[in-house]
Parts: C-alpha cells; sequence; structure tokens
C-alpha cells in the first residue's frame, strides 16, 4: 500500500508543479523502481532492504534523491553523469552515441556505480562510511537508469531539448519536460483514470505478453558493447553481463531521429496526436516501454551484482544471451 500511495502522491505532486521538474521525472523514476522492485530475487530483495533502510527497502523510494542533491557542492562531480550528450548528434537528421571512453556522463556513471556496488557486494562495508558509499552507489545507479532511458538525456541538440519549446494544450512547455513526465502523466489520466498503479499494471502486462522482444532486454549485443573493455571500471564491470550502457544509449538515441525530433515546431501543439503516438500501439507503447526496460534492466544487473549465485527461472534468451530475469 506504501508503494501505491507514494506513487499517487508523487503523481499529484508532479501535476501541479510539473515546470519545477527536470531530470526524468520524479514519477518517472518512481516508477522504474516500482517495476524492478517486482523482478528481484528473494536474496538481492534482503539486500537492498540493508542498503535501503531509510527508505523502507524500496528502490522506487531512493531512485529520486540524486535529482534532490543536485545542486550540493559535494555532489557536482555527479551532475554531468545524469546526461550523454554525444558529438555530432543531429537530430532527426543523424543520431549517433559513440562511447567516450573515459567521459564524463550519463554511461560511465552507469559502469562507475555498478564498479563501486560489485566492490561492496563482495566484500561488505563495515563502517558507516563505506555503508554510505554503497548506499549512494545504488541511488545513483538507479537514477542513472531511469535517465538513460529517456531520449532526451542522450541527445545534444537544444540542451537535451530543454530548449526546445512545445505547447502542450493551452500551456507551453518544452521538448524535455514533455518526456520527464508531460506525457506520462497525461497517459495514467487518460486512459487510466488517474490510477498510477493501474499503469504500472498495465506496463507489466505489456511486458509479459505484448512487447516480443522483452526477454532480450537484459542481453547486451556484442557488437555494440565491443568498447565496454575499454571503460575505466572494466576490471570490476567485466563480468557483470547485464551491464550494457553503451547499448542502451544508442538505442535510445536512435529514438531521437525516429520520433522524438521527427517534424519538431515550437508552434505544433504536442498533446494531440504526437501524444497519442508515443504512447499508443503506432509506437507500440514507446513511453511505457521505455520505463519497462529500464526497471526490468535494473533488476537484472542487481540480481547479478548481489546474487551472483542465483538460479533462477530463465525467461527465453537468445543464444549467447544473458539470464538472470525471474520469470514473469
Ligand atoms: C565515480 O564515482 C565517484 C564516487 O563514487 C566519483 O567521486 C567520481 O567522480 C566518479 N567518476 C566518474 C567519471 O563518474
Ligand atoms: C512528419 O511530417 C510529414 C509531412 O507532414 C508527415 O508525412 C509525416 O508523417 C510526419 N511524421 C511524423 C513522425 O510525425
Amino acid at each position: 500500500m506504501r508503494l501505491i500511495s507514494s506513487v499517487v502522491a508523487v503523481a499529484s505532486f508532479i501535476a501541479v508543479s510539473t515546470n519545477a521538474v527536470y531530470a526524468y521525472g520524479a514519477l518517472g523514476h518512481t516508477l522504474t523502481g516500482q517495476i524492478a522492485q517486482q523482478f528481484l530475487t528473494p536474496k538481492t530483495t534482503t539486500q537492498i532492504q540493508k542498503i535501503l533502510q531509510s527508505y523502507d527497502g524500496l528502490l522506487s523510494g531512493a531512485a529520486s534523491w540524486p535529482d534532490q542533491v543536485r545542486g550540493l557542492a559535494q555532489y557536482k562531480w555527479a551532475t554531468p553523469l545524469h546526461f550523454f550528450n554525444p558529438v555530432g548528434d543531429q537530430p532527426p537528421d543523424h543520431c549517433s552515441a559513440d562511447y567516450v571512453v573515459a567521459g564524463s556522463d550519463n554511461v560511465n556513471g552507469l559502469f562507475n556505480m555498478t564498479a563501486t556496488m560489485r566492490k561492496w557486494a563482495i566484500t561488505p562495508p563495515t563502517t558507516p562510511k563505506e555503508s554510505k558509499t554503497l548506499e549512494e552507489a545504488l541511488k545513483f545507479f538507479l537514477h542513472f537508469m531511469g535517465d538513460i532511458h529517456q531520449p532526451l538525456h542522450d541527445s545534444s541538440r537544444d540542451r537535451g531539448g530543454n530548449q526546445a519549446p512545445i505547447r502542450w494544450g493551452k500551456t507551453k512547455s518544452n521538448l524535455h519536460s514533455m518526456w520527464d513526465t508531460l506525457m506520462i502523466t497525461k497517459d495514467i489520466k487518460d486512459r487510466f483514470n488517474d490510477d498510477p498503479q493501474a499503469y504500472l499494471d498495465d506496463i507489466i502486462k505489456l511486458a509479459k505478453t505484448y512487447w516480443s522482444d522483452a526477454s532480450t532486454w537484459t542481453a547486451c549485443d556484442p557488437i555494440k558493447n565491443a568498447d565496454a573493455s575499454k571503460n575505466p571500471w572494466a576490471s570490476t564491470t567485466k563480468d557483470i553481463k547485464t551491464l550494457c550502457p553503451i547499448q542502451w544509449a544508442m538505442d535510445t538515441n536512435a529514438l531521437d531521429c525516429t520520433y522524438v525530433w521527427v517534424n519538431y515546431s515550437s508552434t505544433r501543439d504536442y498533446s494531440t496526436d504526437y501524444f497519442q503516438q508515443m504512447t499508443g500501439p503506432q509506437s507500440n507503447y514507446l513511453v511505457q516501454r521505455l520505463l519497462a526496460q529500464a526497471g526490468i534492466r535494473i533488476a537484472a544487473v542487481l540480481n547479478e551484482v548481489f546474487d551472483p549465485s542465483a538460479k533462477l527461472p530463465l525467461t527465453k534468451r537468445r543464444p549467447g544471451g544473458a539470464r538472470l530475469l525471474p520469470d514473469y
């Protein structure tokens, strides 16, 4: 029940104050955390409960924390890790997101945080300071996973769409905020009677029955991830088969050319046909699909880090693909 009431509270908060929200909105992060929670193994769940004591073990509560500390000097290093601004990216004509070896960006942030979590999963923290390091790495990891699945966090044009004004019904907004929150909030309101839990249930149902490729989401494509061995944390992250941030950034960035920026116009009302397309069958329910991918991939990585010996029921896997998701 806590889950449901907290997401409702977030939803109504977002509805009245979308201007104040940046990065994948609090609602998006809450939803990805809730999806991920459903796919954790019992052992991973126990580990997470220990790490996230101040959040009652809930990923959904912890996932927005990096935005809350974003202005603080001691977390300045993390600011560039919320985004990936690929050089040469010019959507919708040309999309590219090459890995920047040892760069300070969303992709490297995920390698960095996963390496930290892995280190402390193997040798559990013994001091409050070490525990704090692990807790923060987990919170950043959750958050950066949501961000990397928001197409405008992987796009260089107009500061990730923050400086691309749009019309949204009678109000004005920008492309970035619309992808962060406006489309999610409106979809919940219009199709799910303003009930975030129903929206969440629908996402899980789509993952089980509609997105036929869902069982491949946790496998890394070796070609796209070839550069992963060059990341500065490779000695720790190379064994984690479900961690593929280079691929995720490329795939999400490609959506900027196929959907997000197509026919951009500051005078268009995005709350009509564009909204219908991005939240409906014409795009395979793209907005919900990205939330699902983020959530399921969070769970896969956390299971691999915190419960490496789990013998799980396997989902279908493609040849050479990764194991690791509990069956739906
Ligand atoms: C990696 O994470 C640490 C905190 O654990 C931080 O101090 C450092 O700046 C990060 N570096 C990059 C490139 O992400
Ligand atoms: C973009 O605009 C063109 C011309 O109006 C139209 O044919 C096309 O379907 C539009 N594409 C999208 C994705 O909106």
